[in-house]
């Protein structure tokens, strides 16, 4: 059965000729009642057929990261350690490998690296061990002939096919013991985290939750014995929406068990430990600088905030960030810095004692982004993250991007794209979609990749249901006031040269068009009345054919999506608190009847972007629903590092979280045909590294200016 619409097709087929035949012979008539029976069953299957959904992570499809590592004494070539096919990051060197014994492959090397790191495959993520060895035993021989022979062996250790969709993040190993983040378990209250500290037994695959219930963990680190794990915790608190620091606090548990669970430092977050009873940690420092810090555990007290000793590492006039502690050099850590007037963000050595820097990457690659360092068990080298290739920053323009998606619901085939509102053609085959700048149509297959107009910033896309080829569009500056020049185009895609037809006038803020199904009408958001509410025109016409107000208050209505049987508008607004920020869905009939609030993630929360799956049952939409799921700073730039794809019936049931990661999902819109995975085309063209570190890290030229930057 290769989808549920071609079984259908099947049956109907059946039941056909079984009715003509019934009538002939009355003994038929059990057949009948069976072949109805059978309908009924397919048609309740019918009531989900197959269809895709396709959205964009801000930036993510342009991460190319592998692991690499530099030794940290002598000069000497960065070594890449993963394999360059998938997106690989937060690495750990495990001094010790006890669990299921690894198959030595060719290559004879009595010390070989043990990684253990996440790896994003298909869009979800698992956490991977990698025995990495060096070709040759002769270790006298110059480490670049080494490194440059490497054979790996791969073992996947939690997570990815088969399990639950997840993210995993931030592992460590001891001995038989995998302790990570997993956001595997719904806490079932909107606005806050899904990430929790779990241990997995690698021999046994039983898994343990060590964070409480009620709790969100992050970037857990274990002690050098296993004794001892600190997280970054919001605690009781929760999410207050943060999106650069978040307001955490670092507590000490029981690796084994969770149990001792004790908050030891107010404010801060990644702690790594140089041994048992010292760890560094991060912290936005009042005068405004990302600072290490230094906690000292007390001997023979009980932790807690008042017998634990704190004291800043790093001095002001440079952000530091992300330690990774030395277990045998405890004068060092490693640390990515932002510096005045760079935009890049470097691994450093810092020596405590001396209170000086040393520089790690910015002689290998100075232009490029490097995240999250950690340390060897012998300190011979430091790990870290970073596009792979060449890394250059350049704009990669016209370089079409589908990526498949692990999904907990069968019957939908989930994509990223790299580009921004796609949106499917009615028959699902197409895909319209906006870059900043350029508007474009592809192949949902990825194939026949059109530029409609290059140089436009655009968006929003909505295709007319009812008239072939003709799309829609808001073209002018987003996230703009009420009187901003924002108008609506329609667009004939299939003619030689594109045909772009005004339907709005005036530029009060017009976005968001979406066309009711028999295609005769638009609603869209303006700001015409001085407020952004929606509107209904006619589709041919634009306003000068029609115009009607749908809404209207003093609030923000927006982000419009007409059901498929034309009973309903969606859209999402802030009339619960208006000018707040906080968007919740809701849906209204189009004569302006039947307002209700579909869903509100929380006090302060964000869902938007609705949009009818093509059954008009369910909506998908982005929500702040599921919080943060990891430190922001350990990633790349998000503006807002919560959103997740989720999807619901429109009674507000079945709510569904499709995607797990620390990064912005939005923009999601759902299809009517399911695209087979390995039928899509993956055009790779450059190597795809152009990416912001943290916008919020950026330091200007002098030192008020940075004050100002930075303390805001
Ligand atoms: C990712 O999906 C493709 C297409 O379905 C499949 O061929 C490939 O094996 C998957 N990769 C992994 C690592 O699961
Ligand atoms: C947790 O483990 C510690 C020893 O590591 C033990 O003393 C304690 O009883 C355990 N607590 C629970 C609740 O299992
Ligand atoms: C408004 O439209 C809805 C469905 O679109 C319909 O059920 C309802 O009767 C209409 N109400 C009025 C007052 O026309």
């Amino acid at each position: 059965m290769k989808n549920s619409n071609e079984s259908i097709e099947l049956h109907w087929g059946t039941l056909l000729s079984c009715l003509t035949c019934s009538l002939r012979t009355p003994n038929m008539k059990s057949q009948l009642i069976v072949s109805l029976v059978i309908f009924f069953i397919i048609e309740s299957i019918a009531a989900d057929p197959a269809t895709s959904i396709v959205f964009n992570t801000l930036g993510r499809s342009r991460y190319a990261f592998d692991i690499f590592s530099l030794p940290i004494d002598t000069t000497g070539t960065e070594i890449q350690l993963t394999d360059g096919n998938s997106v690989n990051f937060n690495g750990y060197f495990a001094s010790s490998f006890n669990g299921n014994p690894i198959a030595n492959p060719t290559a004879v090397d009595p010390l070989p690296t043990h990684l253990v790191y996440v790896t994003e495959r298909n869009g979800s993520t698992s956490i991977y061990l990698d025995s990495i060895y060096h070709a040759s035993v002769d270790r006298t021989r110059k480490r670049s002939v080494l490194e440059a022979e490497l054979t790996r062996a791969q073992h996947r250790l939690v997570g990815g096919s088969g399990g639950r969709i997840s993210m995993k993040d931030r592992p460590s190993l001891v001995g038989d013991f995998l302790v990570y983040v997993s956001t595997h378990e719904e806490t079932g209250v909107g606005r806050t985290s899904w990430a929790a500290v779990y241990s997995t037994q690698l021999s046994t695959s039983s898994t343990r939750r060590l964070t409480p219930q009620g709790v969100a963990d992050f970037s857990p680190a274990v002690s050098p014995s296993g004794l001892w794990t600190a997280v970054a915790s919001s605690g009781e608190k929760g999410w207050g929406g943060e999106v650069q620091e978040l307001d955490t606090d670092i507590y000490v548990f029981l690796t084994q068990n969770g149990s001792s669970r004790v908050k030891v430092v107010e404010h801060g977050g990644w702690p790594s430990w140089a041994d048992e009873s010292t760890f560094f940690f991060h912290r936005k420092s009042d005068d405004g600088w990302w600072s290490i810090y230094k906690a000292i555990l007390p001997q023979n007290k009980p932790f807690s905030v008042n017998s634990v000793m704190t004291q800043r590492v790093t001095p002001p006039g440079l952000h530091a960030f992300t330690p990774a502690a030395s277990v045998t050099k405890k004068n060092i850590i490693a640390v990515a810095t932002r510096r005045p007037n760079s935009d890049y963000r470097h691994i450093e050595l810092y020596d405590i004692v001396s209170g000086s820097f040393k520089d790690l990457t910015r002689s290998v690659a100075p232009r490029v982004n490097h995240y999250n360092p950690f340390i060897s068990p012998d300190s011979s080298r430091v790990g870290y993250h970073k596009c792979r290739g060449s890394g250059s920053n350049k704009k990669i323009k016209n370089d079409m991007f589908l990526e498949n998606m692990q999904t907990p619901k069968p019957g939908i085939s989930l994509f990223r794209i790299d580009g921004s509102f796609p949106s499917f053609s009615p028959d699902g085959s197409q895909i319209a979609y906006v870059d900043l700048p350029g508007l474009y149509v592809v192949n949902s297959d990825g194939s026949d990749h059109r530029e409609l107009a290059a140089d436009i910033t655009a968006f929003s896309t909505a295709w007319n249901p009812a008239r072939k080829g003709v799309i829609y569009t808001s073209i002018g500056p987003t996230f703009a006031s009420e009187s901003t020049d924002v108008d609506i185009f329609a667009v004939e895609v299939d003619s030689d040269e594109p045909t772009f037809t005004k339907l709005t006038f005036g530029g009060q803020n017009n976005a968001f068009p979406s066309v009711s199904p028999d295609g005769k009408w638009i609603a869209f958001r303006s700001g015409r009345s001085g407020h952004k509410n929606l509107y209904i025109m006619s589709a041919l016409e634009g306003e000068k054919g029609g115009l009607t107000q749908l809404t209207n208050g003093p609030w923000s209505d927006t982000m419009c999506n007409w059901s498929p049987d034309g009973d309903w508008i969606a859209f999402a607004s802030d009339r619960h608190d208006p000018g707040s920020g906080s968007f919740a869905l809701y849906m209204i009939h189009p004569n302006g009847t039947g307002l209700r609030q579909l869903i509100h993630s929380g006090s302060s929360g964000r869902t938007n972007h609705p949009w009818f799956s093509p059954d008009g049952k369910y909506i998908v939409f982005t929500s702040d629903y599921a919080g943060v799921s990891a430190e922001p700073i350990s990633n790349p730039h998000a503006y807002q590092p919560y959103g997740d794809i989720f999807t619901m019936k429109l009674d507000g049931s079945e709510l569904t979280r499709l995607t797990h990661n620390s990064y912005e999902d939005g923009t999601p819109s759902w299809g009517p045909k399911f695209m087979k995975l390995e039928n899509v085309e993956w055009p790779k063209g450059e190597e795809k590294c152009s990416f912001e570190d943290c916008t919020w890290l950026a330091i200007s030229n002098t030192h008020d200016d940075a004050k100002i930057q930075c303390g805001g």
